[in-house]
This record gives structure tokens, sequence and C-alpha cells, in this order.
């Protein structure tokens, strides 16, 4: 292919289970219609412009070159994703990348390949990565962990993301995790096993498409996360803000301490939320669930 080839690839959000995977338990991920779109053209040397972290974009061509040569390339990155807010930024990059380079190439990776080479970049630059962000932004819909597979293309309901602006370091709180089971195991798996229930039934209720049941294990969710030392003054803020304004469920999403919550509610109640969430500090983001992956476009 000569030419400009574009690709772009989702972020993620938790609707449970974040923490609990750590330990085994099931999680329900989904991916947003928030994209990074990633444009690129060979060329004579390497030339990168973008607005999200470059990091994972050269680790991603340093993992492709294993599998193709790739003397030079111009590849320009426009993001939607907050980066380090636990929405999987650097996932939906690194994806959107080997997609482009895939097709540029004309290598042919399957959706499988992306998702392990993504998984790879990922683990290369972090020390240890969890293969759902990388999985999730490949495959879009709603994925189910760590099976990882797709259990549902959409969600009948929207979704707005409150982000506090602050950063949890995912590194930092899954080790606070960690100490405080090793001083209360019997406390703390049990609190892992409720979590995993929320998952298996809210799994059900979302397949039943009632979404005010699934709110409400997300609240419950929340709670439990709360309970580990997971929130902060502004998440509970942001929270209580949707939550007040007709949100069906609102919890953290990700490795909390910062970054964001995510609120599910009806499709009418998406301007209130996204006020109430305004109103308690937060910035709020509409975004509802991407069926797509990684495709090409943007
Ligand atoms: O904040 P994120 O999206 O990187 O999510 C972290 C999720 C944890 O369960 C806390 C850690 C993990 O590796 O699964």
């Amino acid at each position: 292919v000569i030419g400009v080839v574009v690709y772009s690839a989702p972020a993620k959000v938790y609707l449970s289970g974040e923490h609990a995977v750590v330990y085994g338990k099931r999680a329900v991920a989904v991916a947003l219609d928030l994209r990074t779109t990633v444009r690129l053209e060979r060329s004579d040397n390497f030339l990168y412009q973008t607005n999200t972290d470059t990091k994972y974009l050269e680790e991603a061509v340093s993992a492709f070159s294993s599998i193709k040569a790739v003397y030079g390339l111009n590849i320009k990155v426009e993001s939607e994703i907050p980066v380090g807010s636990g929405l999987g930024s650097s996932a939906a990059v690194t994806v959107a990348t080997l997609g482009a380079l895939s097709e540029e190439f004309d290598v042919n990776l399957t959706k499988e390949e992306i998702a392990k080479l993504a998984f790879e970049v990922e683990r290369s630059i972090q020390g240890v990565a969890s293969p759902t962000d990388t999985f999730v932004s490949t495959v879009g819909g709603c994925v189910l962990v760590p099976d990882l597979i797709q259990i549902q293309d959409m969600l009948d309901c929207a979704i707005v993301i409150g982000d506090t602006r602050t950063v949890g370091s995912t590194k930092e709180l899954v080790q606070a995790v960690k100490e405080l089971r090793s001083s209360e195991p019997e406390v703390l798996d049990l609190i892992f096993d409720a979590i995993d229930q929320i998952t298996a039934s809210g799994i059900g209720w979302l397949e039943a498409g009632d979404y005010k049941r699934l709110g409400m294990l997300m609240n419950i969710n929340h709670g439990l996360l709360d309970a580990m030392g997971l929130g902060s003054l502004e998440l509970s803020a942001i929270v209580d803000g949707a939550r007040g304004a007709g949100a069906l469920g609102a919890k953290i999403t990700g490795a909390g301490g910062g970054g964001c919550i995510v609120a599910i509610c009806e499709e009418a109640m998406v301007e209130h939320i996204v006020e109430g969430i305004r109103a308690a500090g937060g910035e709020a983001i509409v975004a509802g669930v991407s069926r797509d992956g990684v495709r090409k476009g943007n």
C-alpha cells in the first residue's frame, strides 16, 4: 500500500471487577467510542507527531519491526483519550499503530495477533501489564475477563465518564491492596468473592437488558473499591454527583486513587449526568460503547 493509512482503536472502562481480577476473579470491561487515530505513511526517516504517549508508539513500531523491516515512517497520532486516567490510552495507541502497520506492510495480522503483540508492547514498557486493555481495544464491545471473550457487542444505555483530572498510580494501588490483603486475608478474600459475584450477576442483567439492576451492582462495586482504600474525595464527589443527577449506577473505573468514574444512564439523562459531574468538580466525557475495536479509518 502506498499513501496514508488511517487506523483507530478505542478506550475502555471497567463495569465491574478491577483489582479483584488481579486475584483471578471475573471482571467486565467495555470499549468506548473515544478513540485514538493513527495516520501513517512510509518515509525515508522517522517522524512522529502525537498528542499522547510516544513511548508506546515507538515500542509498537519496534515490535512490528521484528516481523517486517521498517525503514522510515511519518506517523501522526490524534487521541481523544485522556492519558493516565485508567481509560487505556496506551493500549489504544499501541493497537491502532499495529493495525496501521499491519495494513501498510501487507502483513495481515489477525485481531488475536494484534492483541497479543500489543500486550507484549505494554508489558515491555510497564514491566507488568494486564492483557485486558489491549484485548478490549482490539476487539471492541463488552469483554469478560480473565477469559477474554466478547460477551456482547453493544449496551443499550448511555455511558458518561467523570474525570477527576487527578492521577492514581496503578502500581502503588495494586501494592496497597496486596498489603491490605496480607493483614486481613479473610476479609479481603470475601470482598474479592463479592466482586466476582457482582460481575457474574451483572452479566445476567446486562444480557437481560436490565440496566437498573446492573447499575445497582456497579454502586455496590464502588462501595467495595472504596472499602479497600481506592477512593478519593474527588472520586466520591463525582460518583455522588452522577447518582444525584439520575445515573443508574456510578463507580470508580480502573485502579482508583484518582482517574475516572464510569456512570451508566438512560439516553435521555445524559445531559443531566454531565451537569451533575461538572457541578461536583469533574470533567464529563460522553462516550457510548464501541462495537468496533481496532478498525480502518477514525
Ligand atoms: O487503571 P487501569 O485501567 O490500568 O486498570 C487497572 C486495573 C487493575 O485491576 C487495578 C490492575 C490490573 O492489572 O488488572
